[in-house]
């Protein structure tokens, strides 16, 4: 028998998530059956979209009361009866928050090793090479559409999504700015190869920070944050800019969002605001991740992980979403093998 834990969400959370909002469980698996495998899974990822979810409907319905937490997953087969996955195979997919469970195998692939190696580590998969690597490449590039000489501005820039689409703003020859809250960060973009890091919680007037960091004006704005930020940035948007709206992080944790104030610039520069939800690109993933992959290896992208240890410690690396403490993509490591 395998003992098996899981998260579940216990009540839907006011504000920033609680560690009561979700409830530890504990039982033994079942054998396995002809066709399913155990897995032992070995990271999850905690990720911000996931907060609108415990409290309401978003791109995909509201998560249930009593359901495991969702999230990406990184594991190891530990028993098959399953010819597509031997025992051993490493394999991602949406996991959540679990120590193991078992499956047919549906939603489930084999880490490629010819992807997976050398620089771009089997974490990857669930990170830089996941949904938020994605959300930055589709984002940037179906709908910022960068030219040569154009000036890209992101917010949450040290975050996964953001320093994704800072990077690839600098492989398309713009300029590249990102706004992050610490100087730690700051320093890691301009590391990266940003042109202008702009810490925001020391920045003062940000609208000013913005016009000295982009005199010439903005043309993408790849918005992760939202709010305040996001008036910040239409007020600098220069004519026929585009706005990209990845995520809204700053309006999760409220049911009354602050929202756009200055839409006033819409009309005197021309400008187009659209979202996207990265899923509507998966006919694309792969395409996308060995040009992700490729970069890594040529060294024009890099990426950031954050590892905390613990299952138990999930809620909490969660909540550091929302706090600032997080600096990169965010894994939980479930069992080292
Ligand atoms: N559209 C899609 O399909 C899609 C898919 C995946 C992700 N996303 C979105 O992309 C965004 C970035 O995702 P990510 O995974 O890379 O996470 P992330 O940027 O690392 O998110 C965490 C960071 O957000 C910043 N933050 C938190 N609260 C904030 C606030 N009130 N105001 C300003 N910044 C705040 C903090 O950084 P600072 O210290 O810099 O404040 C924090 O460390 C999220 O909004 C996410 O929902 C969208």
């Amino acid at each position: 028998m395998t003992t098996h834990r899981r998260w579940t969400l216990a009540r839907r959370p006011q504000g920033l998530p609680q560690a009561d909002d979700f409830r530890l469980e504990e039982y033994d698996l079942p054998e396995i059956r002809d066709g399913s495998v155990l897995v032992r899974v070995d990271f999850i990822s905690v990720d911000p979209g996931m907060r609108s979810r415990l409290s309401a409907d978003s791109y995909a319905p509201a998560l249930s009361l009593g359901a495991t937490v969702e999230s990406a997953g990184i594991g190891t087969v530990l028993a098959s009866r399953n010819p597509k996955f031997e025992e051993g195979a490493k394999v991602w997919g949406g996991f959540g928050w679990q120590s193991h469970f078992v499956s047919e195998g549906r939603g489930m692939q084999v880490l490629d090793p010819a992807i997976y190696c050398g620089p771009v580590h089997e974490t990857c998969a669930i990170g830089v090479l996941g949904i938020p690597g994605l959300t930055a490449y589709f984002g940037l590039s179906d709908l910022g559409k960068p030219k040569e000489g154009e000036t890209v501005l992101v917010s949450s820039a040290a975050g996964t999504v953001g320093a994704t689409a800072g990077q690839m703003a600098k492989i398309e020859h713009c300029t590249a700015i990102g706004i992050a809250g610490s100087d730690a960060k700051c320093a890691y973009l301009r590391e990266i190869g940003f042109d202008h890091a702009i810490n925001y919680k020391t920045a003062g007037d940000l609208i000013a920070a913005l016009k000295q960091a982009a005199p010439k004006g903005i043309d993408i704005y790849f918005d992760n944050v939202g709010g305040e930020t996001l008036d910040a940035a239409i007020l600098n948007m220069r004519k026929n800019g585009r706005i990209v709206v990845s995520g809204q992080i700053a309006e999760y944790n409220t049911t009354n969002p602050r929202g756009i104030r200055q839409t006033l610039p819409f009309i005197t520069q021309r400008l187009k605001m659209e979202g996207l939800v990265v899923y509507d690109y998966s006919a694309k993933f792969n395409e996308a991740r060995a040009q992700l992959a490729h970069w890594i290896r040529h060294g024009k992208l890099s990426f950031r992980e954050e590892i905390v240890d613990g299952l138990e410690n999930a809620p909490n690396a969660f909540r550091g979403l929302f706090t600032g403490e997080a600096f990169g993509r965010r894994l939980v490591r479930v069992a080292s093998a």
